[in-house]
């Protein structure tokens, strides 16, 4: 019997969505799914409707599973619960995710029960029957400080998010200096491989740690993009007259 075809779901929070250097990082893991035989399909959540999260938790006690909002978010739900890979794609705003992320991901308490569930320390959510969970889940971002401890808080909240689903975070793919992506992605061509790479092992056996490795390796000394930046940035105000 043939095997059912794996289907990859990404949320790709930025507004800038397919022209930003968070979509270059992610569009390379999703050709290496595609590559293994994956459906794959990118949501560009700044084209969705997504309405904040009231906080009133109609949707765990008057209406359970359901939110009183009519937007977007259920049929996104609906993706996400036949997902094999779920990959969260958002720029790092201010040390975190941005809004379009959070706002959506503020949505999700109608996959849940209300119940808890506390286990050495741990406490989760069980799922809402029919939300089938249990998929592997990958973060990939992209910012334009230099150095990966930038992404720490970004990584500490996802890692946090699985663990209250019950799961745990597969992955992470993060890349700093992203001006240097915009301007020639090339310094870090092997590091973006390995991101196809990873697209491919998401569907299989999952990422390795030799990959993992891979495209966590730098491609810029920290100085030397923080002096070319400046130099472009002062570049940049005086074309627009202000030399301050
Ligand atoms: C409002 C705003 C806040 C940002 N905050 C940070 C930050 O805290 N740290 C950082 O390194 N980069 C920060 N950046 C830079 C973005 O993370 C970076 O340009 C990213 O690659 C943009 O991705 P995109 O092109 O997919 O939107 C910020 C950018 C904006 C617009």
């Amino acid at each position: 019997m043939r095997e059912k075809k794996k289907y990859v779901l990404a949320f790709n929070s930025s507004p800038r969505k397919e022209k930003g250097l968070t979509a270059m990082v992610l569009e390379r893991f999703m050709a290496g799914a595609a590559s293994a035989g994956a459906e794959t399909e990118t949501v560009y959540l700044a084209e969705k409707k997504i309405a904040d999260c009231l906080g009133c938790i109609h949707c765990w006690f008057k209406t359970p599973g359901t939110c009183r909002h009519k937007d977007d978010v259920p049929e996104l739900h609906a993706k996400m619960s036949r997902a094999d890979v779920l990959v969260y794609a958002t720029p790092l705003y201010i040390c975190s995710m941005n809004a379009i992320m959070k706002r959506f991901l503020d949505r999700i308490m109608p996959l849940a029960e209300p119940y808890q569930h506390y286990d050495d320390g741990v406490c989760s959510h069980p799922r809402r029957n029919g939300n089938r969970g249990g998929q592997r889940t990958v973060l990939v971002s992209t910012c334009g400080f230099p150095g990966l401890r930038n992404f720490d808080p970004l990584v500490l909240t996802f890692q946090r998010m699985a663990e209250v689903g019950g799961s745990e975070l597969h992955a992470s793919i993060l890349f700093p200096s992203s001006a240097l992506l915009a301007r020639d992605p090339s310094p870090a061509a092997e590091q973006l491989e390995y991101v196809f790479r990873a697209g491919k092992e998401a569907v299989g056996d999952g990422i390795s740690e030799e990959t993992k490795a891979g495209y966590s390796r730098p491609y810029v000394d920290p100085k030397e993009y923080v002096e070319e930046m400046n130099a472009l940035f002062r570049a940049l105000r005086e074309r627009a007259g202000d030399s301050g």
